[in-house]
């Protein structure tokens, strides 16, 4: 045994591990603390606090900006594995998003908002898959506490997303003290979030020199001056392809958030379909792993439809929340924002359950069979919000009970894809792709929100019911098109299971 099995400080793991726990735990928090209010914030009228945007408009900003966080992954592994190394890239992440958090936490209305998702867009595309790959590299390849490594840090990424939903909308409403004159005052949300992400900072920066080791300071596969020329070319064409395209827009009188809303959800349908392209062409992937790739497709489809449905949460669910919910229970009174902690509570509640379920079924289904149930819960999820306006009409407030039952669905869900899709990317990645099949798996989260930046413009209070249906039926098909199809999926993976 090696020098770093003997490290059992935090929990039986070695150290490190405790750094990079709290620092993902204070991203998160930073991040669905500003998610929980930001809807809000941004269609509230200018005298409740907020930006008076429109409410459609606002619904699908949140869409994209969520897409975005999730496509900048890939230029965050990049810049990791090829230029800073995963320590540093880690920490300009992190001050990015702090800076954008400060940013909001100014009252600078509609440009700050766009200066602000900029910031967290990269901030977080550097950091997030870096701080995850950190924890594997903190084992050796038989060190046996790996798996359990992962479940303590995803707990710290549960911990700091559901303090947030309750903390942020607080400070929000000045901690229950009527100091704002005001009910909101969304500034001081946002001021929290940055407080969070200093603070994850300070012990990253601290622990990180301690705990985390000298490897990590350097990239994998540095790039060298060929690479280098190579890739300026390509970001200088991206640049200007992107400024004709605004310019084009511009020409026609057709420059609005709505169609760039338009293109970006084009970029991110097209940019999956380009990966499995060129995984399938390239001569580096073997004919097994290609096969591999293969059953990959449909797996990636589902989870782009099941993401789809549970980061609507923050959008659709939150209006929902907002105009259609009883916010108190006898005299106990809570906002509309608060909704957000359910997601993480469920995953905290349910994680042990499924851990438990996956050691004792003996004949438990593999993991297209996991993602195909995973879609009819899902589905059932949306299905289930159709409910209370069937039954009620859509102009009053029904019991929040309706929105719990339709988060514990959807949690279950995610218990079947969410690890499941984790696990089965690594082992299903062709060699030569390995981080990039990871930055798929981040994609399929982006390319469900993408679409969902689209659909959501339909979403109304009178048109809820339709828009539960419509959207849970298809998950539903999906589930059940999938059921169909686990045998050619398990035969096209190869052994994998
Ligand atoms: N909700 C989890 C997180 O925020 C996972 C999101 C994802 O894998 N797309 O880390
Ligand atoms: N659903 C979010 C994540 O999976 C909180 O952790």
């Amino acid at each position: 045994m090696g020098k770093r099995d003997l490290d059992t400080a935090f929990f039986g793991q070695p150290k490190g591990l405790s750094t990079l726990f709290f620092t993902e735990m204070w991203e998160r928090f930073s991040y669905y603390g500003m998610r929980a209010i930001l809807l809000f914030y941004m269609y509230y009228a200018v005298t409740k606090g907020g930006l008076g945007m429109d409410q459609t408009t606002a619904a699908s900003i949140m869409s994209i900006y969520g897409s975005l966080v999730y496509l900048s992954t890939l230029v965050g592994g990049w810049l990791s594995d090829r230029v800073w190394g995963s320590r540093k890239t880690v920490f300009y992440g992190g001050v990015l998003i702090m800076l954008g958090h400060i940013v909001l936490a100014l009252p600078a209305g509609v440009s700050a908002l766009y200066a602000s998702i900029a910031l967290i867009v990269v901030g977080t595309g550097l950091l997030k898959p870096n701080v995850s790959s950190m924890v594997g590299g903190l084992y050796s390849v038989e060190d046996r506490r790996r798996d359990a490594g992962f479940s303590i840090f995803v707990f710290g990424i549960n911990i700091g997303s559901f303090l947030a939903p309750l903390l942020v909308p607080w400070a929000a409403q000045g901690f229950g003290f009527n100091v704002f004159g005001t009910e909101w005052n969304f500034h001081a949300g946002f001021s929290l979030a940055a407080v969070g992400m200093f603070l994850g900072l300070v012990q990253y920066a601290l622990g990180g020199r301690k705990y985390l080791s000298t490897d990590s300071l350097t990239p994998n596969d540095p790039i060298d001056k060929g690479d280098l020329l190579n890739i300026i070319k390509w970001v200088v064409i991206g640049i200007v392809a992107i400024a004709i395209a605004l310019a084009a827009m511009a020409g026609v009188g057709q420059l609005n958030v709505n169609n760039v809303i338009t293109l970006l959800t084009i970029l991110a349908i097209a940019l999956p379909i380009y990966y499995f392209v060129m995984m399938l062409r390239s001569p580096k992937v073997t004919k097994i792993e290609r096969s591999r790739v293969k059953a990959y497709i449909p797996l990636f489809f589902a989870a782009a439809i099941f993401w789809g449905i549970e980061e609507s949460g923050s959008v659709v669910l939150a209006l929902f929340a907002e105009q259609r919910t009883v916010l108190h229970v006898g005299s106990w009174h809570f906002a509309a924002a608060n909704f957000q902690s359910l997601n993480p509570l469920f995953i905290m509640i349910l994680t042990p359950v499924f851990v438990w379920l996956w050691e004792h079924w003996k004949k438990q289904p593999s993991a297209p069979g996991k993602f195909a149930a995973g879609l009819v819960f899902a589905g059932l999820s949306y299905m289930w919000m159709a409910l209370p306006g069937m039954l009620f009409g859509t102009s009053g407030r029904v019991s929040p009970l309706w929105l719990v039952g339709s988060w514990f669905l959807v949690e279950i869900a995610e218990m079947l894809i969410s690890p499941i899709g984790l696990s089965i990317t690594t082992k299903l990645a062709p060699n030569a792709f390995r981080s990039q099949m990871m930055s798929m798996w981040f994609m399929a989260d982006a390319t469900g929100q993408a679409v969902n930046a689209q659909i959501v413009k339909f979403y109304s209070s009178g048109t809820e019911i339709q828009y539960f249906l419509a959207v849970g039926v298809v998950s539903v098909i999906f589930g059940i098109i999938m059921f169909a199809l686990v045998k050619k999926i398990n035969v096209l993976m190869e052994g994998i299971h």
